[in-house]
């Protein structure tokens, strides 16, 4: 099987079909992924729930399916929680239960919350009583996200519903009431509402609130992108402080959709992945045995900058372990397989990744002082007539650039002026990439990203 797009250290499902990222939740130690999954082919399907776990958010060992479709209809997306005090009721005081929100879309498209939990992390039951958010009759009305919200002692639930969000509360994840809604006002991108996340951030000016929105937009705007409202959350619904209408975008490259954040991450970080596809050509990735892959884990971060509060991502610290001895670009040898690349330059400058029969991917900084990553030629274009573009936006900060880049097999990620900038980009060469053309006044390091003695290579 020709393996050489898979990715290492993002996860990617064994076999089959995978799209969103679900229920990111950190309980008991470890870290669980679960995913929309149709285990019978590489298209989209009848959704189940894929699961798998690690410890440290890059070595994912694949766990059984953990919720199948039933007659209430198949498992859409959502989130799950660590219900440390048993709130629910559905775990014992030695056995705090990880409860799980999900959107069953069942017969005639109908959709409705459900909840399922789990003792072990493994096994999971579907609560009797399910859906505990019935459709109160919207044709959208899915994908709930969960938070503790520790002013009131509560939970809170946060869905898509068409072209709104709505937000719920709960003392016992099982009974929810309605607190209100936020959209269509203040919000000026096209597309239905999908996978919405709502966390509190610490800025220098105290906590704000930030709301993630995927929006499924058509291929005429550039596909599915995710985009965020920085503001504040009164217990009821999200109060938006962006100033005026102004999309303010996650990510600028073509792969990044349903991104969301971990649930009860333990060093008080936050945590994203996202889905790294685009429903615009998802199901024609050349990737074989298996299609979509996850994002890097991001630690994201609120930071000021001159255009006024913007989410700022970086990989996450445990990343030090893979890697091995750097070497300086200029020596324009790529390592094979995984690999990070740290550049500092004066603009304009492009850094080329290719293979000897003409196909590469540029990144850099332009005339223009825009960011760019360009996959014109990064090799496959049948793929998408949509494929092969070049993605570019203005720098927020001025003087060096500092550049961070990672490459793990189909999966490209880019973060500039300390990551407020952000690109993901699959790229399907048809050989591999092996050396770096250079252009411009930069340097920089290229260092592989290989395993630990401690840590075995996945299967
Ligand atoms: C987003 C999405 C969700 C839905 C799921 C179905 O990519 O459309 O809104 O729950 O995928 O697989």
């Amino acid at each position: 099987m020709d393996m050489r797009y898979r990715p290492q250290w993002q996860f990617s499902p064994k076999e089959n079909w995978s799209n969103d990222p679900n229920g990111l939740v950190y309980h008991q130690g470890i870290y669980h992924l679960f995913y929309q999954y149709h285990p019978y082919s590489c298209y989209w399907g009848p959704m189940h729930w894929g699961h798998a776990t690690s410890r440290d958010l890059l070595h994912w060992e694949h766990q059984p399916i953990a919720l199948y479709p039933d007659s209430l209809g198949m498992i859409f997306s959502g989130s799950a929680v660590s219900d440390v005090n048993n709130t629910s009721g559905l775990g014992d005081n030695d056995q705090p239960p990880l409860v799980c929100l999900f959107t069953h879309h069942g017969p005639h498209g109908l959709e409705q919350q459900s909840l399922a939990y789990s003792l072990d992390g493994i096994h999971f039951e579907k609560y009797p009583h399910n859906p505990v958010i019935p459709n109160p009759g919207y044709k959208d009305f899915r994908d709930p996200k969960v938070f503790w919200f520790g002013k009131e002692q509560r939970w809170g639930l946060v869905l898509a519903a068409g072209d709104h969000v709505e937000f719920f509360r709960s003392q016992d994840l099982i009974h929810w009431s309605f607190t209100g809604r936020f959209g269509p006002e203040g919000n000026c991108a096209p597309g239905v509402w999908e996978c919405p996340d709502v966390f509190p951030m610490p800025t220098p000016e105290g906590e704000k609130w930030v709301l993630l929105v995927s929006m499924g937009m058509g291929r005429e705007n550039g596909g599915s992108r995710t985009q965020y409202f920085v503001g504040q959350y009164d217990g009821s619904t999200f109060l938006s402080e962006c100033e005026r209408p102004h999309t303010l975008w996650l990510d600028h490259g073509p792969d990044s959709y349903a991104g969301v954040t971990f649930f009860g991450e333990p060093h008080g970080r936050r945590v994203l992945i996202s889905w790294m596809s685009n429903w615009t050509y998802a199901d024609k990735m050349p990737t074989e045995g298996y299609r979509g892959q996850m994002s890097l884990p991001i630690e994201l971060r609120l930071v000021p900058t001159v255009r006024g509060y913007r989410l700022s991502g970086n990989v996450i610290s445990s990343m030090e372990m893979l890697r091995g001895d750097s070497y300086d670009i200029w020596s324009e040898t790529l390592p094979q397989g995984a690999m990070e690349m740290k550049l500092e330059g004066d603009a304009p400058f492009s850094i080329r990744l290719q293979n000897g029969i003409g196909e590469y991917v540029e990144f850099g900084v332009d005339d223009n002082n825009c960011i760019f990553l360009d996959r014109t030629h990064s090799g496959n274009m049948e793929i998408d007539p949509d494929f092969g573009r070049r993605y570019a936006i203005h720098r927020l900060e001025t003087g060096p650039v500092h550049m961070y880049a990672i490459l793990d097999h189909c999966a490209m990620t880019l973060f500039a002026d300390h990551g407020t900038r952000m690109f993901s980009a699959t790229l399907f060469p048809t050989q591999c990439f092996e050396s770096i053309a250079v252009e411009g006044m930069v340097g920089g390091r290229c260092t592989p990203l290989i395993n630990s003695e401690n840590f075995p290579p996945l299967p």
